[in-house]
């Protein structure tokens, strides 16, 4: 499919002649091929009596020999995809086959993106960025306490040293712009996490987006805060310097050593929030993250600690503007 999206992708015409030659295909072979891509990838392709085929929109593709040189010195495999169902989900078979590890895995597009606590992660092709490294954890528990809160930092990161100056976090590892979403993290396990086993670390980011019917949530993109089109090969190479060196710090000394940095960039630091976990609700002010990344909260004149995938936070402004006065 890539080929025949190459051809096309300066948003110039190309005629049905010339695309054929180049896949050495004949004209109505790269019509119904066309057809095809239209379908499965949504993309709007134009025809043109006399001049051929072009795209609506000039497309920025990923750069397969780009990104596997990118990724040579920090030791990573990578595979990238036209079409899958989730890129965590094919980060969780190889961790089964246990082979070429570490490994990232990125794609165009997802049919089947997963978010977290269930949720669906809409995900158009070539907009944004869909990437899953699978890792192996041998170091027991403690290699993977605040693992997720340290993503979230390296990823607010790369999103700052490339112009969106607004990034920043809500735990446990939203990434938010404003009360936009920017990007989310879903780290996935397999194995046994008290001895040996592979953590997929999933990072899906808005890049390039500027419409979407189906998210259900307020959502922002890269493109949409600074202004310009994103390159997602940039994007993906320089998550991937960042997510090394905070993996490798995490290694020796824990969240610990991010607990600050990461409550500077905390959006939601001292603000009023409610707490969620299934139909419970629970409100207070959010005092910090402790040294496994666990949420601390003022309840009244206690500060508890809560920590677990299922709970999430819910500015109180928002749900209750009266009660601020
Ligand atoms: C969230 O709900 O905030 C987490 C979203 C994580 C989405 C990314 S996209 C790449 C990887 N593959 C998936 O299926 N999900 C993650």
């Amino acid at each position: 499919m890539h080929s025949l999206l190459r051809l096309l992708s300066d948003g110039a015409f190309h005629s049905g002649e010339d695309l054929g030659n180049a896949l050495g295909v004949s004209r109505s072979a790269v019509w119904k091929k066309l057809q095809q891509l239209q379908a499965e990838t949504g993309i709007e392709i134009h025809k043109v009596r006399g001049r051929g085929y072009r795209l609506a929109q000039p497309l920025h593709l990923l750069d397969r020999p780009w990104l596997v040189e990118r990724h040579k010195a920090l030791g990573w495999a990578v595979q990238v995809h036209d079409s899958i169902d989730s890129t965590n989900a094919e980060a969780m078979r190889l961790a089964v086959v246990g082979e070429h590890i570490p490994a990232l895995i990125v794609a165009e597009q997802q049919l089947a993106g997963r978010g977290r606590r269930g949720r669906r992660w809409v995900s158009p092709f070539a907009e944004n960025l869909y990437y899953s490294l699978v890792l192996r954890i041998e170091g027991g528990m403690r290699q993977l306490e605040g693992l997720s809160l340290l993503v979230g930092l390296a990823v607010v990161k790369t999103l700052r040293a490339m112009g969106v100056p607004n990034a920043g976090l809500k735990w446990p590892n939203d990434i938010l712009s404003g009360e936009r979403k920017l990007a989310g993290v879903l780290l996935e396990l397999t194995g046994d996490p008290a001895d040996v086993c592979h953590v997929v670390i999933g990072v899906g980011i808005n890049v390039n987006m500027r419409v979407a019917q189906d998210v259900d949530q307020a959502w922002t993109s890269m493109r949409l805060e600074s202004g310009g089109d994103v390159d997602r090969n940039q994007v993906a190479a320089l998550l991937s310097s960042e997510l090394a060196r905070h993996l490798a710090a995490h290694r020796q000394g824990g969240f610990e050593a991010f607990q600050d940095e990461w409550e500077r960039l905390h959006l939601w630091q001292g603000e009023e929030v409610t707490l969620l976990a299934g139909s419970t609700a629970l409100e207070g002010v959010v005092v910090g993250v402790d040294a496994v990344g666990a949420l601390r909260l003022r309840v009244g004149r206690e500060i508890r600690t809560f920590s677990g995938g299922e709970l999430s936070l819910r500015l109180r402004k928002r749900l209750d503007p009266e009660s601020r006065g």
